[in-house]
């Protein structure tokens, strides 16, 4: 029996690469292993948990399908998916709902985060947002999650129903674990935090062209000297510089050490070798625009293939649970 995978995006905008780097590269390690069975969704319904613009979403909800195909995700290895087409998983996440208390979603730091980010939208859907997501993974009975470590909370809310699930109503729910990959914290450009959506200047889109990356790079705040204590901006350009050349890491990482470092060369060398990763995926991009019908076809399928194993899952919790006939 193959293990199965489930993974998703927010649809709050085009990938950038902390997805890339985070979800995306984990997701087609296993896609392309032939032990595992991947399911890959875009998670539109969590989209709406904070505030958003309708249209944004109407658009996001199918480039972020786009990104994920260029990015190599294939529909003949992976079964690819809007969240919002299999609304079983929603159905699931209420029959859920049932055996977690508020108490305990009221204290996860993702919620007081958001809470804290939009202080008028402490919802009910926001306060649900974990338990959604235990049902994204559980509907499928996936074991193995890939996605960054800022995700690992809601893992432990998943593994936590599946074990109450299994308990009180005797289904056979896995304990999913997440998936790590090399390139699961990327710090910003702006050498405070994670790159982020939400924060400008603090990422690079998949998209940017040659200028647009250099740019960004350039404006790394850096030291004046090198040696000893790195800076943030400074260990930001090193994570870099590991996870796109890592052979070149260590003589940089030498002159460094002696004090002779020159920044101007290492950002230049870094924003030509993140391009040179990018350079595949944008020019998939470029084909697979023009290509609707295509596009179309892999969506609909996917959304059907999905459906089917949610709903057998649906069936079995509403018989254990007493809801059917
Ligand atoms: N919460 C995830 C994030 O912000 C997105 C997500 C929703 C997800 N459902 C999921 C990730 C299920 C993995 C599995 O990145």
């Amino acid at each position: 029996m193959k293990k199965r995978v489930l993974s998703g995006i927010r649809a709050t905008g085009r990938l950038h690469l902390g997805n890339y780097l985070g979800a995306v590269k984990g997701m087609l390690e296993l896609q392309n292993s032939p032990n595992y069975e991947t399911f890959y969704m875009v998670a539109d319904v969590h989209t709406i948990t904070t505030p958003y613009n309708v249209e944004e979403l109407r658009k996001n909800r199918r480039e972020v399908i786009i990104d994920y195909l260029s990015a190599g995700l294939d529909p003949e290895k992976s079964t690819i998916f809007q969240q919002s087409e299999v609304p079983e998983h929603i159905e699931l996440a209420f029959y859920f709902s049932s055996v977690v208390t508020i108490a305990k979603m009221q204290h996860l730091p993702t919620f007081k985060e958001k809470v804290k980010q939009y202080p008028q939208n402490s919802t009910m859907a926001l306060l649900n947002y974990p338990v959604l997501m235990a049902s994204d993974i559980l509907i499928y009975k996936a074991e193995l999650v890939p996605v960054g470590i800022d995700q690992e909370p809601h893992l432990e809310i998943a593994r936590e129903i599946a074990r109450r699930m299994n308990q009180d109503f005797g289904t056979d729910f896995p304990q999913p674990q997440r998936f790590k990959t090399e390139g699961e914290y990327i710090p910003s450009l702006t050498g405070a935090g994670k790159m982020s959506k939400t924060v400008s200047g603090s990422y690079i889109n998949l998209t940017d062209d040659p200028e647009a990356i250099r740019k960004k790079i350039l404006a790394v705040p850096t030291a004046s000297t090198s040696g000893g204590e790195k800076t943030e901006g400074v260990k930001t350009l090193f994570t870099l510089l590991k996870l796109f050349s890592p052979k070149s890491h260590e003589n940089f990482e030498q002159k460094y050490e002696k004090g002779n470092l020159q920044y101007l060369e290492l950002k230049d060398f870094i924003s030509e070798s993140i391009f040179k990763k990018l350079e595949p995926i944008q020019k998939k991009r470029k084909e697979l625009e023009f290509d609707k019908e295509y596009i179309d076809r892999v969506i609909r399928e996917g959304n059907e293939k999905a459906r089917e194993v949610a709903r057998k899952t649906v069936e079995e919790v509403k018989d254990k649970m007493g809801l059917k006939n």
